[in-house]
């Protein structure tokens, strides 16, 4: 199968790209609006950018026309935390994208405790083990979306899933992916590999 992407209407790049770009790791983004209301929305189009500076980024597209509660709030508030989703945790991500009015708190909705982050002034979700907590850098329009780059000002880890010197036990992490439309990964069956080039031809 060929297919240009010219000939594709955005229905249809949306379908390619997300079956093929997988499995995607998932921003669980936790925001302040301006009224105070603690949001929370997950979000696949998300990578790091940079390790130094560590910067991540994730984007938006428009509901209805409009921009999502989250990008309203961190254009606003400039702070917000990335929670990292595990198996514990998929089930309510997976609630909290619901289209919920501003107003209303998925917290509540769906049953987060929301607790404080330690550096910035935002809540970040209690059942996640690991937030980065970050600081709005730059909001970049890409066609009708919004690309968000963040930078990370401090890790909140699990003690439990934390290895001395600044590694992550992602066996016990056990994070999610998204896949196409409603269909997730668990991160299973993790292996290592060996090089086997011949070293007289490295640099
Ligand atoms: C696993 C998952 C990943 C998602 N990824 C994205 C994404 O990358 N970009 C996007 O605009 N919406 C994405 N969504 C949809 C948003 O979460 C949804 O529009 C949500 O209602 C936005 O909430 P907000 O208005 O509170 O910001 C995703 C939904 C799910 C369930």
């Amino acid at each position: 199968m060929e297919i240009s992407s010219k000939d594709c209407n955005p229905k249809d790049l949306y379908k390619l790209m997300t079956g093929m770009i997988v499995p995607r790791p998932i921003a669980f983004v936790s925001t302040k609006s301006v009224y105070g209301v603690h949001n929370v929305a997950p979000f696949s189009f998300f990578s790091a950018v940079t390790s130094d500076p560590p910067i991540i980024m994730f984007s938006l597209g428009e509901h209805k026309g409009e921009k999502k509660d989250t990008l309203v709030n961190i254009e606003h508030h400039k702070e917000f935390t990335i929670n990292v989703v595990t198996e514990d945790i998929a089930q309510a991500m997976h609630e909290s994208a619901a289209d919920f009015a501003p107003d209303v708190s998925e917290f509540e909705e769906i049953g987060l405790t929301p607790i404080p982050a330690a550096k910035i002034d935002c809540m970040s979700v209690k059942e996640s083990p690991i937030h980065m907590e970050c600081t709005l850098e730059k909001v970049i329009g890409v066609g009708a979306n919004y690309m968000v780059l963040g930078r990370v000002v401090h890790f909140r880890i699990d003690d439990k899933l934390y290895m001395e010197p600044y590694k992550i036990n992602i066996a016990e992490l056990k994070p999610v992916g998204r896949l196409a439309g409603n269909m997730y990964s668990e991160t299973k069956n993790l292996y290592k590999l060996d090089r086997h080039v011949d070293k007289r031809k490295l640099r």
